[in-house]
C-alpha cells in the first residue's frame, strides 16, 4: 500500500486547479441508466470511486468510454451508453467497497422497474442505513423485499406511479435516488425536506438536460413530473467544493496564499465564511477564489449541518487547521455518529483535542510535529495531510487509498504550490 511523506513547514503559494466534484460525479454517472441514449459527462475527476462506479455500470451492461485526454489534463470526458442492460443487480462485493453504489437503485427502478442491490453495510464514519432511500422509493410506488442482505425492488407493471414523500431528516443519497427514480415515473412526485446540496442541484440540472421535468431545484421541495423516457445529453460535472475547501485549509494552516481555480464560491459559502471568521482573507473572483492567511488563525465554534450549513465533509479538515489556532475551538458533528477517527492520529502529532460525544474541543498548540499516522476514511486522511503540511519534521500517512477515493493527484497539486510531499509505494 502507498504512503505519503510530507516534510512540513513550507508556506503554500500559487494557483491550484480544482477538479470535478466526486459527490456530483457519483450521482451523475447512474443517470445514464435512465436512457438508452449516450450520456457524456465532462470534467469527470480521476478518482478511485469514479473508476469503481464505472466498473459497476459495466457490470450492469453499460459501456463507459473515456475520450482522449492528455495525462496532464485534469478532468476526463466519459460517454456512458446503457442501451441494453444485462443485469439489474449491484453485488455485495462492489457495494461494500463503495456505498455510493446504492445510487443505481433509483435509476434501475426508473429504467426497467426492477433492481436488486446489496445493502451497503456500515463504514468508518457510521452505520449509514438506507432506510430513507427505501421509504422514499416505496412512496413513489416501489415494492421492496429484503432477503440475504439484498433489497429487491420492483415497480408494479414495470413503471413507478410517482407519489409524495417528506423526508424526516435530510439525506443526500436518498434524495438523489428518489429524484432519479421519479424522473420517469408515470405521475408527478413531490419530495419535501429534500437535500439542497449543490450536488443535488447538479443532478437535477443534468436530468433536465436529459428531458426530465423538475421544479424547485435548489430548494427543499422538488416537484418532478415523470416522463415516458429521457434522452442522452452532454453535461459538465460541477467543481468539487469539498476539495476546494480542503485546499483552502491547506493555505490557512501553512500561512500561505493559494488561488483555487475553477471553483464556484457560491457553493462553499459556509466554508468561506468560517475561514473569514478565523481571520483568513478570502477574495472571490469570476472562476476562482484567493485564500490568504497572513495573520494567523483565530479559534471557531462550528456545528456541521445539511447544506447550506457547514458541511460535515469539511469538519476533519477544519479540525486540523484549528489545531494551529490561537485559542480553543469547539466543533460539533451532527450528521454522522463516528466522524472523529482523525482525532487520535492528530494527537500523535501533538494536537490537543478532547472529544465528548459529538463535540470536540480543539485547543490550539504552538507546533505540530511530524509522525507516522494512518488514514481511516477519506476526509480524515485529508486532515492528516493538512497537519503534516504545517508540522515540524516528517509525517508519513499510510493507507492513502482512502485519499485516492476523493482527491485527484493530491501530491502533484500540492507539490506545484510548494509542498515538500511525495508518494512512496511499499513495493
Ligand atoms: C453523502 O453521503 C456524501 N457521499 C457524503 O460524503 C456526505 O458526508 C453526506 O452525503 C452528507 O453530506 C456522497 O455523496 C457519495 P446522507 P450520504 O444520506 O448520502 C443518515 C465524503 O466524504 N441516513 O445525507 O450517505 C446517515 O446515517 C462522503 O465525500 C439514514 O439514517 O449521506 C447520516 O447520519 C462521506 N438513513 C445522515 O442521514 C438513510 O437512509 C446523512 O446521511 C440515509 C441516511
Amino acid at each position: 500500500m502507498d504512503r505519503i511523506l510530507i516534510r512540513g513547514g513550507n508556506r503554500l503559494s500559487g494557483r491550484l486547479p480544482i477538479s470535478g466534484a466526486k459527490n456530483a460525479a457519483l450521482t451523475l454517472m447512474p443517470c445514464a441508466l435512465l436512457t438508452d441514449e449516450p450520456l457524456t459527462l465532462r470534467n469527470l475527476p480521476r478518482l478511485a470511486d469514479v473508476d469503481g462506479f464505472g466498473h459497476l455500470l459495466n457490470q450492469l451492461g453499460a459501456s463507459t468510454a473515456i475520450q482522449g485526454s492528455r495525462p496532464e489534463d485534469f478532468g476526463r470526458v466519459m460517454t456512458i451508453r446503457a442501451g441494453t442492460l444485462t443485469s439489474t443487480e449491484a453485488p455485495y462485493d462492489i457495494v461494500r467497497k463503495m456505498r455510493a453504489s446504492i445510487l443505481v437503485l433509483g435509476p434501475l427502478l426508473g429504467r426497467g422497474g426492477e433492481a436488486r442491490v446489496s445493502l451497503p453495510g456500515g463504514c468508518a464514519i457510521g452505520n449509514r442505513p438506507i432506510d430513507l432511500h427505501l421509504k422514499a422509493l416505496e412512496a413513489i410506488g416501489a415494492e421492496l423485499e429484503m432477503a440475504a442482505g439484498y433489497v429487491k425492488a420492483t415497480a408494479p407493471g414495470g413503471r413507478l406511479s410517482g407519489g409524495n414523500y417528506r423526508f424526516p431528516i435530510v439525506s443526500v443519497g436518498a434524495t438523489e435516488n428518489v429524484v432519479m427514480a421519479a424522473a420517469t415515473a408515470r405521475g408527478t412526485s413531490r419530495i419535501e425536506n429534500a437535500a439542497r446540496e449543490p450536488e443535488i442541484v447538479d443532478l437535477c440540472r443534468c436530468l433536465v438536460a436529459m428531458g426530465a421535468s423538475i421544479d424547485g431545484i435548489g430548494t427543499e421541495t422538488l416537484t418532478i413530473e415523470g416522463r415516458d423516457r429521457l434522452h442522452g445529453a452532454t453535461y459538465a460535472v460541477m467543481p468539487d467544493r469539498i476539495e476546494a475547501g480542503s485546499y483552502a485549509c491547506a493555505a490557512a494552516i501553512t500561512g500561505g496564499s493559494l488561488e483555487l481555480v475553477n471553483v464556484a464560491a457560491s457553493d462553499m459559502r459556509a466554508t468561506l465564511d468560517a475561514l473569514v471568521e478565523a481571520g483568513v482573507t478570502v477574495e472571490e473572483r469570476a472562476r476562482s477564489v484567493l485564500i490568504e492567511a497572513t495573520g494567523g488563525i483565530g479559534p471557531l465554534t462550528l456545528s456541521t449541518a445539511p447544506y447550506p450549513g457547514f458541511a460535515t465533509d469539511m469538519q476533519a479538515q477544519f479540525m486540523a487547521m484549528l489545531c494551529r489556532a490561537d485559542g480553543a475551538s469547539v466543533l460539533t458533528e451532527t450528521i454522522f455518529e463516528n466522524r472523529y477517527m482523525h482525532v487520535p492520529e492528530l494527537a500523535r502529532m501533538g494536537a490537543d483535542i478532547r472529544v465528548h460525544g459529538r463535540t470536540a474541543v480543539v485547543k490550539g498548540v504552538d507546533r505540530l510535529t511530524g509522525a507516522p499516522v494512518m488514514a481511516t476514511d477519506l476526509r480524515a486522511s485529508m486532515s492528516l495531510i493538512l497537519a503534516g503540511l504545517a508540522a515540524e519534521g516528517e509525517t508519513q500517512v499510510s493507507r492513502v487509498y482512502h485519499l485516492d477515493r476523493g482527491y485527484e493527484r493530491l501530491e502533484e497539486k500540492l507539490s506545484a504550490v510548494g509542498a515538500d510531499i511525495e508518494r512512496v509505494g511499499d513495493g
